[in-house]
Formats: C-alpha cells, structure tokens, sequence
C-alpha cells in the first residue's frame, strides 16, 4: 500500500497566513501541521508516499526531505493548479501504478490516525474505504447517507440540502479500479474534479466502497478557528501523556497543569503558564508574562508583559506589551509591542487580508 499526501491548494480562506508560506506548514502544538499527515501513514503501513505539491510551495521539500526522518521514502508530485482531489490523483498516476493507496489530505488531524483505514481495507472485500464522523453542518463537507447496515445510499459534495449529518473524513483507501473511475470524471460546478464524484462511480460500478464510523475527534483545518480548535486538541491529547521539560523554570515562577519546554527556554521569575501549553526552543518568558491553556509557541520567541490564552505564535514572534491576547495566529517573526513615549495611539503595519479584533 502506498501514501498519497495532499499539501497542494491555495489555502485561501487562511490569508494572510498562506501569502507567505504553504497552510500544511503552519504548526499545530508546535509540529508542521503536514508533519501529522506523514506519521498517521507510516503508522497505517506505508513505507512509499508521494506528496502533491501546489503552487505554493516553500518548505515543504527543505523540511520533509526525502522522508526518512519520518520512516518514510517520499517522493514529490507537482500539481500545477488545484483542480480538485481527484485531480490530485491523475496527477499521482504513474507513482501510484497499480498498487492500492491511503490517501490524505494534508489539512486533516485524526486523533486515531489513519490505521483504522488500513485494518478495514485488509479485511479483503474493498475496492475503497471511506471515514464518517457527525458533525452539526454537514452542508459544508462530503456528505454520505448510509442505510442501517452502514452501506452508502448516497455520497454529495457539499450539499445544501445533506441527507445525514455524516461528513466523509479527508482520508480515503482505494484500490486501482478508481484510476479508471478518475479518468472519465468531468469537472463539477466549481470546476474541480471531486473525489466524492469518484467515490460514488466506485460505488454504483463496484458496490465495494466500504465504510468506517471513526471515534476520536476529527479536524479540518481549513479557516483560522479549525487551526485554534487543532491546537486546543492536540495539546489536550497529549497533556495525557507527561510533557517533557527541558528547559529553565525560575522557583518564583508559577506553573501548573502539563507543559512542554523546549531546550534552551526559560519562564522567568514573575512569570506564568498553566497548562497545556507548548513551548519550543529558546523561548523566554519575561516580566509578568502569562501563558494559558491551549497556547503554543515556537522556537526564539519572547513574551514580555502579556497574558496569551488559547493561541498559536509561531517561530521568533515577540511580544512586550501589557495586553491579553486570546483566540490569536501569529505568524512567524512577528513583532507586537507598546510605546513607551507619546504619542499615544496604536501604530501598526499590517499586511494584506489580516484580521484585528480590538
Ligand atoms: P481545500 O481545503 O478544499 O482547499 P485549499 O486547501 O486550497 O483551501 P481554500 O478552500 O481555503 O482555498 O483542500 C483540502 C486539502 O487538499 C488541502 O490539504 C489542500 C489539498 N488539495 C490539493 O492538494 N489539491 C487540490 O487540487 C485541492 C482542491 C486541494
């Protein structure tokens, strides 16, 4: 079984963060978010993955690099313009052969991972294997209706009227009929070649798209509150184990609840985090700061003054100013500071598409 790991897309709906870089590398709990996606599939089985890349692409080759880092041989796949999931694998045809593969969306966090794909495919009597979970606006996703023996009736790319409120997951297990089903696919209204058009001739054709209700959360991180809710989980997931600490914490400090601290930081006399919280390397924390639950930083930053609840600052953000900043992306290098001389007033530089809630 082979991996295809989608991080193509233009990630629009999270600009300004997708201006400067891929949305896959954004971090979740202080972990490229694509790095998940890599994990989930060696934990399901596979050894060989491919990796679309699209037209924004930066990093994503200097950090994966061949894969063996993650057990992984991974090789890259251009998709030049995102014209859909299907699309996707047209694009893949000759690295997948003939071979079945586990496909996911590099946007999509499993808290179970991707394994339960694997174990339903290998019981024999699939030619695909899709995911549901209930979600409360199934308008928004792939919906599929099942019949009381858990059999598709019907599968809708984002339907206004959803016949049930289970979405399909972003992960799907095909065997190589779908190569034919994909070649004969048209694009939809939006004009992409969409995989829930495939999956439904798989079924009509084969009748063996077999399906699987997972348990454990499920998020897709398409808009900047899915990235907070990502965030909020995985630290939540991994507070059950015990966090590692590696760095400094002053005895005036006050920590409580699990946190992780990277080699190199330090939380500072007079200073605050209740847990869980992430902290990367050489990260300080100074004068008064706070952190609380759901927050994680990256690597060289510095807080100075501030209370940052439930939030993502990525790499060499820095912050001194007395503010509560709560529910925040801050992208990498960031600088947020206040005046100490007049005059008085809030002077900023903010790049295209941002968003300021004060
Ligand atoms: P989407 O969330 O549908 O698209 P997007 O990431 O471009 O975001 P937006 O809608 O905000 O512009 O994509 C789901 C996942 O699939 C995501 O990980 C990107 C990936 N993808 C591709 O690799 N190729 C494609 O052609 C498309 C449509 C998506």
């Amino acid at each position: 079984m082979k991996g295809l790991l989608l991080a193509g897309g233009h990630g629009t709906r999270l600009r300004p963060l997708t201006f400067s870089g891929n949305k896959h590398m954004i971090p979740i709990a202080n972990q490229p978010m694509l790095f998940y996606g890599l994990q989930h599939l060696r934990d399901a089985g596979v050894t060989e993955t491919a990796v679309i890349l699209g037209p924004i692409k930066e990093g994503i080759e200097e950090q994966v690099g061949d894969g063996s880092r993650f057990g992984l041989r991974v090789t890259y796949v251009p998709q030049a313009e995102p014209r859909g999931l299907a699309h996707a694998v047209l694009c893949a045809r000759e690295f997948l052969a003939d071979d079945p593969f586990l496909m996911y969306l590099g946007d999509n966090l499993l808290e179970h991972g991707a394994r339960p794909f694997a174990d339903r495919f290998g019981a024999g009597d699939a030619r695909g294997v899709v995911g549901v979970v209930p979600v409360k606006e199934p308008s928004h996703y792939g919906v599929a209706e099942l019949d009381a023996n858990d059999r598709i009736v019907s599968v809708e790319e984002k339907p206004p009227a959803p016949r049930s409120n289970l979405a399909l997951v972003g992960v799907y297990l095909f065997d190589p009929t779908i190569h034919d089903i994909i070649a004969r696919l048209t694009p939809s209204r939006r004009g992409e070649l969409e995989i829930t058009d495939a999956i439904r001739a798989l079924h009509q054709e084969t009748g063996q798209v077999r399906v699987i209700r997972l348990d454990g959360w499920w998020k897709d991180t398409g808009r900047p509150e899915d990235l907070l809710e990502a965030n909020e989980r995985v630290l939540a997931s991994r507070a059950r184990n015990l966090f590692r600490i590696q760095g400094q914490i002053d005895p005036h400090a006050s920590v409580s609840g699990p946190i992780e601290l990277g080699e190199g930081s330090t939380i500072g006399a007079g200073t605050g985090v209740r847990g869980p919280v992430a902290i990367g390397k050489d990260v300080h924390l100074e004068d008064g700061a706070f952190l609380g639950p759901y927050t994680s930083v990256g690597d060289h930053s510095v807080i100075r003054k501030a209370e940052v609840d439930r939030s993502i600052l990525m790499e060499g953000v820095e912050i001194d100013a007395r503010i509560r900043i709560v529910d925040s992306i801050v992208g990498r290098g960031a600088n947020l500071s206040s005046r100490t001389h007049p005059p008085s007033g809030q002077s900023f530089i903010i790049g295209d598409a941002c968003k300021i809630v004060l």
